[in-house]
């Protein structure tokens, strides 16, 4: 494996490696204890050094940055070779990438370390650093694209953020893997080479950030961690765009909504994110306030019960922003978003009421509708559209069209 230049940015946050995090498997043998010291292997395996000798590196390959996280795809076991347990977020950037030496075929490495966490430790405000980091790489005109190395139970949400706020033309590919790099067949190596070569392709332009897992190439928008086994990452009813074949990526479709260079989303001012609560309904529901002071509440909800209708109805009274999203993400008739025509006038009954009965109360602000979107994922465009405005039917507009 050739490292060409390893890059380390001036804002680098590899001090987080403190909060690795033990995890077992997802059939674990062995869990170690979170006091046990992690081993790091320091030299490569006898096989990959054997593969490194049969690569023959293109000198004339596209330059493609790898900015790892931590995550799984970092991870390493107490008890290596088995089912076991394993501390997520161990190995660097450099590691990963010289256990696949069959990258230097398909691109120019630069590797840098963000952080190195389990995903779970992963925060809006790393995202906002995350974002801009990436939006100043890819302005080099020698970059074809990026790679982003990540946990993956919080994966999509990354890569839906950066979806939404990375200003550029060119791929980001966002890739975790189910199994650690130590253990028995891991799938980081493979998932690696495929992002890799995805990020490095002339073809992925201009299809925004991307997950690239098992061979898939799925758009950020749409992508879920639906198990946690190898094959785990979906996009549902959506279809995926692509496929990573023996002779490289191969794409079918292209998202059409807004994103990359369309989007809107400046960050350049950004360093924290609006608090935007997230909350479920259900059956027998009065509805959740919160003490912590939200701009914005997300509720999963596939319908409110009139109790949860009125506290929220109240919530919006006061200024805050309240979207709802269905539970299972698979909402497309709702908001009046998209189609041949602009979205139906919205008149919530109960602000006509009482402006019959008592005329001097102000109308309820309308509720905002998610379209075809996680909750998860729309409390992340609500953070990130509450960057911008605070009026609902901005924000209505806003999801209408991401
Ligand atoms: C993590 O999200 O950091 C651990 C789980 C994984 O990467 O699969």
């Amino acid at each position: 494996m050739r490292m060409n230049r390893v890059v380390r940015p001036a804002v680098a946050l590899v001090a987080l490696v403190a909060g690795a995090c033990v995890r077992p498997s997802a059939a674990p043998v062995v869990t170690p204890s979170p006091a046990a010291p992690a081993p790091v292997a320091s030299a490569p395996a006898a096989g990959v050094v054997a593969r490194a000798a049969a690569v023959v590196p293109n000198p004339n390959a596209p330059k493609v940055l790898v900015i790892a996280t931590g995550g799984t795809i970092a991870g390493v076991q107490d008890a290596p070779g088995t089912l076991g347990g394993y501390r997520a977020g161990t190995l660097t950037a450099e590691q990963i990438t010289a256990s696949v030496p069959e990258l230097a075929r398909y691109a120019r490495i630069e590797t840098e370390q963000f952080s190195n966490v389990a995903s779970t430790l992963v925060t809006p405000e790393m995202w906002v650093k995350l974002a801009k980091r990436i939006n100043v790489a890819l302005q080099r005109g020698d970059l074809a694209g990026v790679v982003v190395t990540h946990g993956t139970d919080r994966l999509e949400e990354t890569a839906f953020f950066l979806y939404l706020t990375v200003r550029s033309n060119k791929p980001v590919v966002v890739v975790g893997a189910q199994r650690p790099a130590t253990g028995i067949s891991p799938d980081g190596p493979i998932n690696l080479l495929s992002a890799v070569r995805t990020a490095a392709s002339p073809r992925a332009v201009q299809k925004g950030v991307m997950v690239v897992m098992d061979d898939r190439i799925l758009s950020a928008r749409e992508s879920r961690k639906l198990y946690q086994r190898t094959g785990g990452f979906d996009t549902g009813d959506m279809g995926m765009l692509g496929v990573v074949a023996s002779q490289g990526p191969e794409f079918f479709f292209a998202p059409v909504r807004r994103f990359g260079e369309r989007s809107e989303f400046d960050l350049d001012r950004v360093d924290t994110l609006p608090k935007v609560e997230l909350t479920m309904s259900y059956p027998g529901g009065t509805g959740q306030t919160f003490t912590t002071n939200p701009k914005g509440v997300v509720v999963a909800t596939t319908g409110m019960t009139a109790a949860e209708n009125a506290t929220y109805r109240a919530l919006r009274q006061t200024g805050v922003v309240v979207v709802t999203s269905f539970t299972s993400g698979e909402n497309v008739n709702g908001g009046g978003g998209g189609g041949d025509g602009p979205p139906p006038a919205r008149v919530d009954t109960a602000a006509r009421r009482d402006s019959v009965a008592r005329p001097v109360v102000a109308p309820v602000p309308p509720g905002v509708v998610a379209l075809h979107l996680t909750a998860t994922k729309a409390r992340i465009l609500l953070m990130v559209a509450l960057t911008k405005t605070n009026d609902p039917r901005e924000i209505q507009r806003i999801f209408n069209e991401y």
